[in-house]
């Protein structure tokens, strides 16, 4: 068995910034409403005008991960890309990272996870590094929120939340023991899928339907979410997932040295760094200035972390995330 660890890191976010003041301009909300409940300030939303797209953002990102990797294009074996925002419905944004970035023919997977997604895909990564199939691979997490998103008051308590943005790593074959990815430790409880969904379109009520029925009430197109539901369960097991984590590598809270929670309500990363006793300088948020950015959330939070220095060579470092189908899941890395 091989180890693997991230060689590359990088993250684009799209200039246009939507601050909570300039959401007053299509819905009945506060700056201070949205800062008491979420700690988000502001968050990047694609401007239309630009040509921005889930697949664009993730190769922008990819872009910098190879470079910063020390390598080229033509060293990537495998390509996984995470994402609840496609450009299409099909197919998935691995594929047109591949041709955007005039790849070789290499395999490219899509993970549908929602705020788990990069949890997941480095997982998968990970198992391909260490049987030895593949040595470096392109892991992927970018969401398109601001075009699918409710921007009158009704979607308000949805809609404040969610960013545009995407963050890339690349995970390579490495020989160093007890470096890189420890353990990965991944979740899921289908049994409730529909507390934060978006239920059509979809095979299950497709598009001839929706227009036929033409119903104004029908909002089945955009993102619902039972907030307060999710919001408790987001606690349990955001510590469930980092305790099943260190337990498997025989390690204490104390040995975290940085802590990168999905950014999902900076509420909910301070009850876990109360719960697991950290200093501020051992959990890294910037839900402030992007919201909540789903698959991308993890990978731009690490760069960014990393690019501030506060991550080191020999670091102990969790990620963590909580989200959508509902599935959840940490990785346990020594930098
Ligand atoms: O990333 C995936 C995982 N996601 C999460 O973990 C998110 C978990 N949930 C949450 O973070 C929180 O539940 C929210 C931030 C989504 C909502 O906060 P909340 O404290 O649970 O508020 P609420 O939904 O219970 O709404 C409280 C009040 C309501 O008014 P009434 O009924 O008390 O009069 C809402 O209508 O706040 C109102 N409200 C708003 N007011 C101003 C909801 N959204 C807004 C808004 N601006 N944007």
């Amino acid at each position: 068995m091989y180890n693997s660890s991230i060689t590359g890191l990088g993250y684009y976010v799209p200039d246009n910034i939507i601050t909570n003041n300039d959401l007053t301009q299509w819905m009945d909300t506060n700056d201070e409403w949205i800062q008491e409940r979420t700690g988000i300030k502001e968050r990047r939303w694609i401007d239309p005008k630009t040509d921005d797209t889930t697949s664009s953002m993730g190769a922008k990102a990819a872009k910098i991960a190879i470079e910063r990797a020390g390598l080229t294009k033509d060293d990537i074996d495998f390509i996984i890309f995470a994402t609840l925002s496609p450009d299409m419905y099909f197919p998935g944004g691995g594929v047109r990272v591949q041709d955007m970035l005039g790849m070789p023919t290499i395999g490219a997977l899509d993970i549908r996870n929602q705020c788990s997604g990069f949890i997941y895909a480095l997982s998968v990564a990970d198992q391909f590094i260490k049987t030895g199939m593949y040595k470096n691979i392109l892991v992927i997490g970018s969401e398109n929120h601001s075009g699918g998103l409710d921007r009158s008051t009704r979607g308000r308590g949805v809609t404040v939340i969610f960013g545009d943005g995407a963050g890339a790593a690349v995970l390579s074959r490495s020989e160093e023991e007890g470096k890189g990815i420890l353990s990965s430790h991944l979740h899921a409880e289908g049994k409730h899928a529909n507390e934060l969904a978006l239920a059509g379109p979809s095979t299950g009520r497709w598009i001839p339907e929706i227009m036929e029925a033409n119903d104004p009430e029908d909002i089945s197109y955009f993102p619902y979410m039972n907030g307060q539901f999710v919001f408790k369960h987001a606690v349990v097991r955001f510590s469930e997932a980092i305790v099943e984590g260190l337990k498997a590598n025989n390690l204490e809270k104390e040995d975290i040295d940085m802590l990168i929670p999905h950014q999902a309500n900076l509420r909910i990363a301070q009850f876990i760094q109360k719960k697991f006793g950290l200093a501020d300088d051992k959990v890294y948020n910037n839900i402030q200035k992007y919201g909540n950015t789903t698959a991308a959330s993890v990978i731009i939070a690490l760069t960014e972390a990393w690019e501030e220095g506060k991550i080191n060579r020999g670091d102990l470092v969790v990620l963590a995330a909580f989200g959508s189908g509902f599935t959840w899941g940490s990785v346990v890395l020594r930098w």
